[in-house]
Order: structure tokens, then sequence, then C-alpha cells
């Protein structure tokens, strides 16, 4: 019996640093290096840009979502998957800069968001209302994933 507590004294510390170590590990993942701070002038003014439209077009598709407004739903999505601006205003040099200056990780993460969008039109084009709201809660995953691995600096409340 006393033996058997000894062992306990040393699992739980033990136990417990399993758990801090695997902790810091998944906070690390989590927030990687803030991306703006890395960007060209024009590209932050432009991702920002985008995202002002991103976030409207993500409240207007929730209000037609919610009130039955498959078209518009679907032309919402369609606009986001296109990329208001971004894509549409970058020159052949801003692109290469974009992609130096951005981790590969960033690029997949916003591909994924672009896909959820496509798929969002789609499910809209079908009037298929159970998938619209699937895709929209993927949607909004994808909003937080990515703020909160690449806009802690941004959005700090994600690093708390
Ligand atoms: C692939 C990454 C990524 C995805 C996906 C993403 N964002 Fe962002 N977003 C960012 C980054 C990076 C910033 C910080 C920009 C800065 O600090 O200049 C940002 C900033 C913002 C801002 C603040 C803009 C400002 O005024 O500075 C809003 C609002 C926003 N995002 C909304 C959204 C919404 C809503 C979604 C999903 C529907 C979304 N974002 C999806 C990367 C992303």
């Amino acid at each position: 019996m006393p033996r058997k507590h000894a062992e306990y004294r040393y699992i739980m510390p033990g136990l417990v640093l399993a758990a801090c170590v695997a902790f810091a590990g998944f906070a690390l993942a989590q927030s990687a290096e803030p991306v703006s701070p890395k960007l060209t002038p024009k590209l932050q003014d432009l991702l920002r840009k985008e995202m002002l439209s991103v976030n409207e077009a993500s409240q207007e598709i929730l209000a037609a979502m919610v009130t039955g407004d498959d078209e518009r739903v679907a032309t919402l999505a369609q606009q986001i998957h296109d990329s208001f601006i971004l894509r549409q205003s970058m020159t052949p040099e801003d692109k290469a800069d974009l992609m130096a200056a951005v981790p590969e990780d960033f690029v997949r993460m916003d591909r994924n968001f672009h896909e959820i969008s496509a798929a969002l039109a789609e499910a809209a084009n079908a009037k298929n209302r159970p998938p619209q709201r699937e895709r929209f809660g993927q949607m909004i995953d994808a909003c937080v994933a990515c703020h909160s691995k690449y806009a802690s600096d941004r959005f700090p409340a994600f690093s708390e």
C-alpha cells in the first residue's frame, strides 16, 4: 500500500508535464506568424478590403439563408469564391509577392475557404437548403481557423 502511493507521486507530475507539453505544442500549431506584416503595403490594403467584403457577404448570406433566398445565397457565395478584390486587383508581380510572403499552409487554407464557397453556391443553385447550412458552418470554421493561426495580431483574443 505505501509502495503504491510512492508510485503515484511520480505518475501525477509526469502526467501534468505530458499535458503541458501537449498543450504547448497545440498552442504553437494554432497560432503561427501573422501574415499581414509580411505583405507589401498594397497587398495589406487589398487583403483588408477583401476581408471587409467577405465579412459583409457572409452576414448577408446568413440573412438570405434564413429567409429562403437561395438565389441571393448563390450570388454572394459565388462572389466570395471569385475573390471580390484580392485576385481581381492583383498584378502578376503582386501575385509573386504574395506567394513569396505567405506560407504554403496559408495558401491551402485560403484555397479550402474558396472551395467551400463554391460548394455553398452550388447547394444554393440546386435549392438544397440543409447542405447550404452545412457549408455555411464550414465557412465560419474556415474564417476562425485562418484568423486564429494567421491573424493573431489583428485578433489577439484568439491567442488568449
Ligand atoms: C486564409 C485566411 C483567412 C480566411 C479564410 C479568412 N480571413 Fe479574415 N483575415 C485574415 C487575415 C490575415 C486578416 C488580418 C488582416 C490585417 O491585419 O490586415 C483578416 C482580417 C479580417 C477582418 C478584419 C479586417 C480589418 O478591418 O482589418 C475581418 C472582418 C475578417 N477578416 C472577416 C473574415 C470572415 C467573415 C471570414 C470568413 C467568412 C474570413 N475573414 C476568412 C485571413 C483570413
